[in-house]
């Protein structure tokens, strides 16, 4: 690792349109970064504190990890830690920073779903990685089928009474589970600030419920997989590049994803960016934040340039209703 010497732009606060989450005070990024894939010990540093820098340089004050991101388990929370403790320490109070516990993280019953003792472990061992005194954003990643919800939401107050969290916030819950688990916050007195849900042009699932209840309830809503892990961009269309997702040993995105039937959507929608002057990355973000419900989009990179080109997307937001009834048409075919 070399010496660090960074110093973040001037200007990064012009470059971005920041939005309110739900009836909070926090206003959000537009595009916020996610730590998932491209950011573990599988990635050269240098590669990650680019995109990193890059991102904050341009007004991304939201960065988004969870207990288990990267290769092995911890490993981004712990490059970011590195980068947070030598880069971005200047810079903590403008920074919004997450992290979540709800997949398998350690081997036995307690390293798992969402009983009191593994949230609030592992909210501690996040903080250790990062090296960090508390996260901005502490989420429950997913509701658990047998844990009581009132436990997870018990916990998730405590991690904020306890200082480990500023805010409180769940992922992957159904409008069921959503409704369930906001009510219990606010009976508690913490109340939910955030919903990081998966939504993009190829997966609509927030529009059955999800977004009115988050409307509703004056919860914010982050759309996370916008270009769902890449098959919404012009990554895919000219065969498999070596070194993206579907490349790389990964069980989330494999080549069976690149059907003939997606492959002919990815096309027609590219042609419909072209017409906007858009990369089809570009348009797929743009299609998400044209919601007023969405506070923020989650993207993910594994390089500077591809955030760049992201960033580009705020340049046109707007859509023609023939663009948006095309686009439906591509989708449903
Ligand atoms: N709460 C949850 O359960 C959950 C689940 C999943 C994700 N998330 C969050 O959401 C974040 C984003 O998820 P994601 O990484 O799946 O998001 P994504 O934005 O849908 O996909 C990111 C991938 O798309 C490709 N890409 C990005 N920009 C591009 C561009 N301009 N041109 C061409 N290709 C481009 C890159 O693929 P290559 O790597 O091939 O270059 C990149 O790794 C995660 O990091 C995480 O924070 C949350």
């Amino acid at each position: 690792m070399d010496t660090f010497s960074y110093t973040a732009k001037d200007d990064r606060y012009e470059q971005i349109p920041y939005k309110r989450c739900g009836n909070s005070g926090i206003m959000l990024p537009s595009i916020s970064l996610g730590l998932w894939h491209n950011f573990g010990f599988d990635t050269t540093f240098q590669n990650i504190r680019n995109i990193i820098h890059t991102a904050f340089d341009n007004g991304i004050t939201h960065f988004d990890l969870a207990n288990n991101y990267g290769t092995p388990y911890g490993s981004a929370e712990e490059n970011f830690g590195h980068i947070m403790k030598h880069d971005l320490k200047k810079y903590r109070d403008e920074l919004l920073i997450s992290s979540k516990a709800g997949y398998e993280m350690w081997a036995g019953p307690y390293g798992n779903f969402g009983s009191r003792k593994y949230m609030i472990s592992s909210c501690d061992q996040s903080l250790k990685r990062l090296n960090l005194d508390y996260v901005d954003i502490f989420y429950s990643h997913r509701p658990d089928p047998d844990t009581p919800i009132e436990e997870t939401m018990q916990a998730l107050d405590y991690i904020v009474r306890s200082g480990r969290a500023m805010y409180a916030g769940i992922s992957n819950y159904n409008p069921e589970q959503t409704k369930e688990a906001i009510s219990v916050l606010k009976s508690l007195g913490t109340p939910c600030l955030i919903h990081q849900t998966k939504y993009s042009m190829f997966n609509r699932t927030p529009e059955e419920g999800l977004l009115d209840v988050l409307e509703e309830e004056k919860v914010g809503a982050i759309a996370f997989s916008p270009l769902a892990q890449g098959l919404l961009t012009d990554r895919y269309l000219n065969g498999i590049p070596k070194n993206s997702r579907i490349d790389k040993p990964n069980p989330f995105l494999t080549k069976n994803s690149i059907s003939e039937e997606v492959l002919a959507k990815v096309n027609s929608l590219n042609k419909i960016a072209k017409n906007r002057n858009q990369s089809l990355a570009q348009m797929s973000i743009s299609w998400l934040l044209k919601d007023k419900r969405i506070s923020s989009v989650l993207v993910g990179a594994s390089s500077s340039k591809q955030l760049k080109n992201n960033l580009q997307s705020l340049d046109n937001l707007t859509f023609s209703l023939e663009e948006l009834s095309a686009i439906d048409e591509i989708l449903k075919s």
